[in-house]
Order: structure tokens, then sequence, then C-alpha cells
């Protein structure tokens, strides 16, 4: 059995301050897992959020980065820049930055590629909308954000990665999807993985689930076959809420 993986992604949450009173809680409240945890915060806590982990289970993440080493990108930060404040992985391709900010599959593997050589853990984000899913594109499209989201990356690279599933329609919404729903699309999704690089890795391969998931959720979830972890956006920044759902998986 492969341990869970449990990451927060913060999104734009969360002042310095806030983020020493978090951390503060949530250390003694994760303490004991055996699960993995980690938490995605906004570029300007990251070097609070590694200071005040150092010595414990709690990993810190990034939530986006470039993929040029450096040059005339105003407002973008290099994958070196997170690897020098001991940052460890890399959210990569949220569907917000899918929606808001113009990311492609192209520009996901263009930055996956980036942190992988810079050494940092990329947590690649793939999943649907309503749209897609009711109009019966849900797995043309997970196929499609795999295929040309991972083009050229090897089985050796894929190690250090971790997927993370997030159905558009159940982000912040309240909405989860069933046990059922994210377990059969985790497994379609390792399906397709396990096309390009055969089953050992595929099963070997992360894959998170994420969208309205919490403390009250978590045990079911987590229970299933194929989902892996969690990617936790809204009880991620509650620190008995992260850990309920850290927690919810022995
Ligand atoms: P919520 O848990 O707030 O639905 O967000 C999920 C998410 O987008 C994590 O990346």
């Amino acid at each position: 059995m492969k341990n869970k993986i449990i990451a927060g992604n913060w999104k734009m949450n969360k002042t310095i301050a806030e983020t020493k009173t978090l951390i503060g809680s949530l250390i003694p409240l994760v303490a004991d897992t055996n699960n993995t945890v980690i938490i995605c915060v906004p570029f300007t806590d990251l070097a609070t959020a590694v200071e005040l982990t150092k010595g414990t289970n709690i990993h810190v993440g990034a939530q986006n980065c470039h993929w040029k080493e450096s040059g005339a990108f105003t407002g973008e930060i290099a994958p070196s820049m997170l690897v020098e404040l001991g940052v460890e992985y890399v959210v990569i391709g949220h569907s917000e930055r899918r929606t808001y900010f113009g990311e492609t599959d192209a520009t996901v593997l263009a930055r996956t590629n980036a942190a992988l050589s810079a050494g940092l853990k990329p947590i690649v984000c793939i999943g649907e909308t309503l749209a897609e899913r009711e109009s019966g594109n849900m797995e043309k499209v997970l196929r499609r954000q795999i295929v040309e989201g991972f083009k050229g990356i090897t089985a050796e690279q894929l190690a250090n990665v971790i997927v993370a599933y997030e159905p558009v329609w159940a982000i912040g919404t309240g909405v989860t999807a069933t046990d059922e729903q994210a377990n059969d699309s985790i497994a379609f999704c390792r399906s397709v993985f396990a096309e390009i690089y055969g089953e050992e890795v595929a099963n070997a391969l992360y894959i998170q689930y994420g969208g309205s998931m919490n403390d009250k959720n978590a045990a079911g979830l987590l229970a299933m076959e194929h989902i892996d972890g969690g990617l936790i956006g809204g009880a991620s920044l509650v620190a008995e809420k992260f850990s309920g759902v850290v927690n919810a998986h022995k």
C-alpha cells in the first residue's frame, strides 16, 4: 500500500502573520501521520513557511513557477529561486491558472520540465469542466491533458511528479465528486499513463483527488483504490480541517 500525499493549496490566502499562526497550529496536529504533508503557499509566505517547518514532517510547495531560468519575464518566479528558498514542491497548471491566466497544456509542460530540471517536485493539475463532463467529453479532455501535458516527460522524471485530478466543477463549490466518481476518473487517468509508460510506472504514480475535499469526506475518498491523496483548497486554510484530512487515513 502507498501512503497518501496530502497537499494544501492555500491559493491567494494568508499574510505572513497569518501563515505563522496557521503553521504553528498545524505542526502538532499532523506530527503523527504516516502520510506525506505538503503546504503550497503564496510566494510571499514561502520563506516563512520553510523556516517554521524545519525539523517537522511538513513540506513546502509554491503554486507556480516559470519555464525559464531567468530573464525579462516581469512578475514571474524561476524554479531555481524556489529551490534556493528550500521549497520542494510546486503546483503546476491548476485550473484557476488555466481559466484566468491563459495556462495551456503546452505551458504546463514547459513549467513541469523546468521544475523537474531544477529539482522541484511538480504537482500537475488536470481535470474536466462540468460542460465537458456533461457533454460526454470527460475522457477525451483528460486524455488530451495527459498526452499533451506530459509529452516527452520520461518515466524516470515521472517518479518525481504528483498528478492532481481536480474536476473543475468540484473546486470551491462544496460539490465533491462521489468516492466512486473520483476513483473512476483517476483510474481512467492511470490507464492513460499506463498506455504511455506501462503498468508498473502508472501504478507507482501518485494521483491525488482535489475539489471540495475536507475533514468530513476525506476518509471515504482516501479509502478508494486509485486515490493516492488529496489537493485541498478551502479546508487547508483551517488547521483543524486540514489536519482532519491528513489524519483521515491511517
Ligand atoms: P477546494 O478544496 O477549495 O474546492 O479547492 C480545491 C483545489 O482547487 C485545490 O487545488
